[in-house]
């Protein structure tokens, strides 16, 4: 009992110095342990799963309207973090960690549309990914889900031209960084 005690108060008295001085280092610039991704990746993917199963009904996705809507959501709210098909990464996408990933890849789309849904509704903690459901409809994610769904099938070209046809501006938000100059010319 008094080992455990004293064991207790080291450990107590260990963590305020490791905290006081600062020895974590919450940079951004700094990479995480392999370890400690694999936890985290593993911690992510089973609360996702779980709480998924709670998405409302889903509607029918393969709608040329809803998809339109939902690339024009994505275009404007998505792409300066997750990028799109023939864009350069934006000076916020390069500075992010961890990075997020491009939709169309397969991690993604292995996801059911349930967990797509869940993940845009309530966002992910301490990742940088925002909730989009305080401030969207059910109707207006399951637009984005249905459009994250036909990414993979967009060319650069393909996607360029969207932009264009629904008059959405393809400037970066942020194309003024200095260390990006070269990356974001057209
Ligand atoms: C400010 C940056 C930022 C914005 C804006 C953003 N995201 Fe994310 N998103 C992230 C980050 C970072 C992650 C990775 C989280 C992680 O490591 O698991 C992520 C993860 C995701 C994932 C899960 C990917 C996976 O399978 O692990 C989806 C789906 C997603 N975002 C969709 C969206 C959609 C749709 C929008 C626009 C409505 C959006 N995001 C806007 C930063 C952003």
């Amino acid at each position: 009992m008094r080992i455990l005690l004293v064991g207790l108060v080291l450990f107590l008295f260990v963590s305020f110095f490791v905290v006081w001085f600062g020895a974590f280092n919450v940079a951004a610039t700094k990479q995480h342990s392999k370890l400690a991704l694999w936890v985290i990746s593993i911690v992510r993917d089973r609360s996702i799963a779980v709480r998924a199963a709670a998405s409302p009904p889903e509607p029918s996705l393969a709608d040329a309207q809803r998809i339109k809507t939902g690339f024009r959501s994505y275009h404007t709210m998505c792409t300066v973090c997750h990028s799109a098909p023939g864009r350069q990464p934006s000076p916020v996408r390069q500075g992010l960690n961890p990075k997020p990933p491009r939709l169309q890849s397969k991690e993604v789309q292995r996801r059911s549309n349930a967990e797509l849904y869940w993940i845009i509704q309530h966002g992910m903690r301490m990742t940088g990914m925002p909730a989009f459901g305080p401030t969207h409809s059910t109707e207006k994610i399951w637009n984005l889900v249905a459009f994250i769904r036909e990414l993979p099938k967009l060319s650069p070209q393909q996607y360029k031209a969207m932009v264009k046809a629904e008059g959405l501006s393809d400037e970066m938000a942020d194309a003024d960084a200095d260390q990006g100059e070269s990356v974001m010319a057209p």
